[in-house]
This record gives structure tokens, C-alpha cells and sequence, in this order.
């Protein structure tokens, strides 16, 4: 199998656009230079555009992690109340760096394999007064949840004058999260998902409120003083060094997505959603998430008596180039999640079924050979009417 020509099915990284790439693999220049400044003051537009935001959005150097990182590290200082939303991997993540900076966390757990509902985060508000912070995941990769973060965002401003603080990292530029339409404070983001980047950059943007919260914080930083990534931003610069290839990169990837427009975007992503779960549900395969928090960006598809999931992604790599990804922490092994984000098309899920169907087989499991792909077809034609 040509390496160039597999599949990357997972959430993240993803596949990067040929434009992306070759702007990526552009000579260096001076990152002190009208040409960079001009490439900084860009992103920033098409940044806030993504984003849904007037605010101000900074590019950290760093994965995603990067991002949330430097949002606890400016707002929780130690003893800050904080609510933390873990319903997977990636809210226990949250729950991890507010432990780190030494906050004070009140834990509101919801199952796996659905999303919180915002009455609970309403009661939450109600029992614990003193909350400054909410940490929510918009998408949450492990389970393939999409929370609703409208919804959270309503309860968090009704209840308190907590400042909302939501994970978009496998979300932003897949599904809609309008920060500023929704009163979300602080929306953090990485490269290598729905932004067809590599990975090494992450992004914070952050309302006026979430400014001058961080700007007051006691909270010891340095790499991470986000007023200060602000404050350079403004003149199209950085603090520090950054990833300059990836700004290139970035520029161009904005510009795609740009022109396929946000909201054909997310219709885009909502199809691939709708193909892959009508595919697997054709296979007799349960899907881990209900429809109601099924996620646009990446499924789920829950393990069956006789059917060794692990097997099935060994074979479905090996085999036909396709790469799923498994189970993480307590799914391991339990589920196999297939990613529909960022540089991806409705036929690259027809090619993904058709290889789960294939690998299925040579798994030893009895699955019907075109019923996934004839599934997700008929819901493109259905679609395209
Ligand atoms: C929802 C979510 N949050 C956080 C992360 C962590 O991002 P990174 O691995 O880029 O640090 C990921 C990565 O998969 C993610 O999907």
C-alpha cells in the first residue's frame, strides 16, 4: 500500500489538503517582517471568522492541549471555583489542569455516550454559588458526543456570572459554535482536526469579559500569558518564535475554508455524519452514540459479540489503507471510532465502509458485503434531491 494513499480516518490528525502542504513547505522567512506581520494580521480575520467571534482569537505554538492549558493557567488561580462538565477523556482533561493549577473543582459527570443536559449544569450553578469558571467540551472525541453547547451557554449565563470556557478542538469547523451569538467566553481550538493543518498549532479566542478576567488573574504564567499573545497580536506579531511554516500553512487553510463557507461546511460534515451511521446501522453494528448527540465530526460504533474490534482496525489497515481509531481509557477495545473531519469528502465514507465491510469479513465476522456502502449512497442521492 502506498503510504501517500491510505485513508486517515481518525479525529486527528487529518488529512491536509495539497494547498495546505505546499504553502507549509514554503522557504522561511523572518518572523520580525512586514511580509510575516501581514500573514498574522490575515489569519487573525479568517481566525475570527472560523470562530464565529469580533474578539480577538491568539495562535499558540502547541497542540490543543497547548490551548486548554493556557486557559486554566489564566483563569484558575488556586482556590478558583470551577465547574468541570466530564462526560470522556477530554472533560477529564479540564478536570486535570484545574487540579494542576490548584483549583477548586466541582465535578458534574454525564454518561458516555451522551452529552450533558443544561438543566443539570443549571442545578450544578444552583448547589455550588462561587463558580467563576465553566469547562465544557463541545465535541467530545472519545465518546463521538456533540454537546449542546447553546444550550450549557444559556444555563451558565441565567445562573451565575461564570465565564463559559468551551473545548473545540475536534469541533470547530465541523459543527456550528457561534461563540459570541451564544455568550461563550473562551472557545479553545487545534490545528490538526476540522482546520485541515498539521498538528502544532492551537488557537484561543477569547469575549471581552474573558480578557479582562485573564488580564486580572493572579495566576503565575509565562509561555502561556495569553494578554500578552494579545497584545502582539494586535501588531501582527507574536511573543515568542512561532511555528512560521504553519502560519503559512494556516493562511492558505483559512482561505479554503473560507471559500467553501462555515455553513456549507458544517452541512458538508452533518452528510458524512449521516452516511457513516446509516452505513453502519445497514451492518447490523450498533452505534455507540443515539442521534441526539451524535457528532458530525467523528462515530462510534460499539463492539458486537464475535467481533474482535481490534482485529477489525488491524485488518482494515493492513489490508485496504483505511486507518480507524479505537477505544480510549475505558472503551478501549470496546468501541472503533471512524473520523469524518476537516479535508474529507461524502465519497471517502463510501471507501471507509466499503473497507470496514471487507475487513469485517476478514475479521471472521458475518457482514453483508454493500449493504454499509449502498446505505450511505442512498443517503447522498436522498441528499443531492
Ligand atoms: C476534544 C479534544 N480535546 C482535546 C484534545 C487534545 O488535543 P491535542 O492532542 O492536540 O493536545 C483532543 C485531541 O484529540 C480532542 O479531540
Amino acid at each position: 500500500m502506498f503510504e501517500e494513499a491510505k485513508h486517515l480516518r481518525i479525529p486527528g490528525p487529518t488529512p491536509v489538503p495539497p494547498a495546505v502542504q505546499r504553502a507549509a513547505s514554503k522557504a522561511m522567512i523572518n518572523h520580525r517582517s512586514p511580509e510575516f506581520r501581514r500573514i498574522a494580521l490575515s489569519v487573525q480575520e479568517g481566525l475570527r471568522y472560523v470562530f464565529q467571534t469580533e474578539h480577538d482569537v491568539v495562535v499558540l505554538t502547541g497542540s490543543g492541549t497547548a490551548a486548554m492549558e493556557a486557559a486554566v493557567a489564566n483563569l484558575v488561580s488556586p482556590g478558583t471555583k470551577a465547574l468541570v462538565l466530564v462526560g470522556g477523556k477530554f472533560g477529564e482533561r479540564w478536570l486535570e489542569l484545574v487540579q494542576a493549577y490548584r483549583g477548586e473543582a466541582v465535578v458534574l459527570e454525564y454518561p458516555y455516550g451522551e452529552g450533558v443536559r443544561p438543566e443539570r449544569v443549571a442545578e450544578a450553578l444552583a448547589a455550588h454559588p462561587g463558580i467563576e469558571v465553566v469547562f465544557a467540551t463541545q465535541n467530545e472525541s472519545s465518546t463521538a458526543v456533540l454537546n449542546d453547547i447553546e444550550g450549557i451557554a444559556e444555563a451558565v449565563r441565567r445562573g451565575s456570572d461564570a465565564l463559559l470556557v468551551v473545548d473545540a478542538i475536534s469541533g470547530l469547523g465541523g459543527a456550528p459554535l457561534p461563540m459570541d451569538a451564544w455568550g461563550v467566553d473562551v472557545v479553545v481550538a487545534g490545528s490538526q482536526k476540522c482546520l485541515m493543518l498539521p498538528p502544532g498549532l492551537s488557537f484561543v479566542a477569547a469575549s471581552e469579559r474573558a480578557w479582562r478576567r485573564m488580564e486580572r488573574s493572579a495566576s503565575p504564567r509565562y509561555y502561556f500569558d495569553l494578554p500578552a499573545y494579545r497584545k502582539a497580536g494586535a501588531k501582527g506579531e507574536t511573543p515568542y518564535t512561532p511555528n512560521v511554516s504553519l502560519f503559512f500553512a494556516l493562511e492558505e487553510a483559512l482561505a479554503l475554508i473560507q471559500g467553501e463557507g462555515l455553513e456549507k461546511g458544517f452541512e458538508r460534515h452533518r452528510l458524512m455524519r449521516d452516511m457513516v451511521r446509516a452505513g453502519i446501522r445497514a451492518l447490523g453494528l450498533p452505534l455507540f452514540v443515539d442521534e441526539e448527540w451524535a457528532s458530525p465530526t467523528l462515530t462510534a460504533v460499539a463492539g458486537v459479540e464475535g467481533l474482535d474490534v481490534e482485529q477489525l482496525r488491524k485488518v482494515v489497515n493492513t489490508d485496504f489503507g483505511v486507518i480507524l481509531s479505537g477505544g480510549q481509557g475505558e472503551l478501549k477495545g470496546k468501541i472503533f471510532r471512524i473520523g469524518h473531519m476537516g479535508y474529507a469528502t461524502p465519497l471517502d465514507m463510501i471507501t471507509a465502509l466499503g473497507a470496514v465491510e471487507l475487513g469485517l469479513r476478514r475479521a471472521g465476522y458475518d457482514a453483508p458485503l454493500g449493504a454499509g456502502v449502498r446505505a450511505a449512497q442512498e443517503v447522498l442521492l436522498q441528499w443531492l434531491m
